[in-house]
């Protein structure tokens, strides 16, 4: 098994400054797909991302809209930032109709995806695959795979 990127473990005292190490490797890469049991922090970490960028748009959960869009500053350029919650597609069919397949296929804005292991087919290579654990009561271990 190849190793990990990158290997942090966070509080949500310490998120801010894990979201800045996390975007130096993560910046280059335009798919990141977060995987994580349900309350292990994927939101927490993507909203962590988002204030770390100065995201304009308020940044609300995913939960009903399935995508939401986000934009930041990326040295002086408009970026944006596709967030999406795949939990509630039940087949890859889904995730194409309801537009998740569009996002990921534009090369120049970035897609983070929540639940990416309900339609990991349509996701193009490379890509970051992110792992978050709990570690300990506040802890949580973030592990980020290379899926070339
Ligand atoms: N170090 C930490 N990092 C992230 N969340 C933490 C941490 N410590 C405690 N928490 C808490 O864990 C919960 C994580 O919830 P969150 O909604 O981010 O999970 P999720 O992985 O997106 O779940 P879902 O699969 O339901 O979308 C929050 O209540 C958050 O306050
Ligand atoms: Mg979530």
């Amino acid at each position: 098994m190849p190793a990990p990127l990158l290997q942090i473990s966070y509080s949500l005292a310490t998120i801010e400054n894990a979201a800045r190490q996390f975007w130096q490797v993560a910046h280059a890469y335009n798919i990141l797909a977060f995987s994580g049991d349900m309350g292990a922090g994927k939101t927490t970490f993507i909203h962590a991302l988002c204030n770390y960028l100065q995201v304009q748009d308020a940044v609300s959960s995913p939960t009903f809209a399935l995508i939401n869009e986000y934009h930041f500053d990326d040295n002086g350029r408009d970026r944006v930032m596709y967030h999406m919650d795949w939990y509630r597609l039940r087949n890859t069919e889904e995730a194409i109709d309801s537009g998740m397949e569009d996002c990921l296929l534009q090369k120049d804005n970035y897609s983070l995806i929540e639940w990416p292991e309900k339609a990991p087919e349509i996701i193009p290579h490379p890509h970051l695959w992110i792992t978050i654990k709990t570690h300990g009561e506040n802890e949580r271990m973030m592990d980020v795979w290379l899926k070339n």
